[in-house]
């Protein structure tokens, strides 16, 4: 199953991603991820992308899709894959398209997360995240079991760089004006399913499960 999660930052994608990629036994390709684990290990590839992290803004697609293809040609991608936080323009969805015809592949389903901005706005506040392994979790909603510690490997819970209010803004912002349209793209293809993404994170899995698993 090839699959793509859509949805403004704090919707819950990467949260979702997790259980999805766990229940099918699929890789979960979070670009934002491999960007801030390169940042946290000092690569070349992390020095380029730490800028516009910060400010939120979208990084290159010379950056992002060799980053994402030399991703989908290993050998784990075969069985199928979900793409989390891309593509995030209409190249971004042209070249991904382009790529997997070339190999006689498509996208499966695209699952739309939809959250109010009020919502948005208390989960990213909440949000921490491991340095070290990119794990993340909530104070309020989805606490580490070890308190300011990482429950997968003990490092130190942080905040993300880029979920400063100000910072937050202006992803949303880049949000509605480029990425809500690949909304349309994928709609036109048919593969287009919308999930209420304010419910608990268990009943929102459910739901995803019920779409995934409908032919
Ligand atoms: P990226 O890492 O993709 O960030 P994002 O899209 O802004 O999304 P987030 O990771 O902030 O949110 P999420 O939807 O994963 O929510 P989460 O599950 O964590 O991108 C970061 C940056 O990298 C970009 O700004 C850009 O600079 C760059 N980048 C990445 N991809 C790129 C691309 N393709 N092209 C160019 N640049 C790119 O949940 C949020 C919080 O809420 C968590 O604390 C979680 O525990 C909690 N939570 C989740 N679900 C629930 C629930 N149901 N109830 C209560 N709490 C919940
Ligand atoms: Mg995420």
């Amino acid at each position: 199953m090839k699959i793509i999660l859509l949805g403004a930052p704090g919707v819950g994608k990467g949260t979702q991603a997790e259980l999805i990629c766990d229940h099918f036994n699929i890789p979960h390709i979070s670009t934002g991820k491999l960007f801030r684990l390169n940042v946290a290990e000092g690569s070349d590839l992390g020095l380029q992308v730490n800028e516009y992290i910060k400010k939120g803004k979208l990084v290159p697609d010379y950056l992002t899709i060799s980053l994402v293809e030399d991703r989908l040609n290993k050998d784990d991608c075969k069985n199928g894959f979900l793409l989390d936080g891309f593509p995030r323009d209409e190249n971004q969805a042209k070249e991904l398209e382009l790529f997997l015809n070339k190999k006689g592949e498509h996208i499966d389903k695209v699952l739309l997360i939809e959250v109010s901005e009020k919502v948005i706005l208390d989960r990213i506040a909440g949000r921490r995240v491991c340095p070290k392994c990119g794990e993340s979790y909530n104070v309020k909603y989805n606490p580490s079991k070890v308190g300011d510690k990482c429950q997968v490997c003990g490092s130190e819970l942080i905040q993300r760089s880029d979920d400063k209010e100000e910072v937050v803004l202006e992803r949303l912002a880049i949000y509605n004006k480029v990425t809500k349209p690949i909304i349309d793209y994928y709609n036109a293809l048919g593969v287009l399913y919308r999930i209420q993404g304010e419910d608990d994170i268990n009943d929102i899995f459910k739901s995803i499960l019920a779409i995934l698993e409908t032919d």
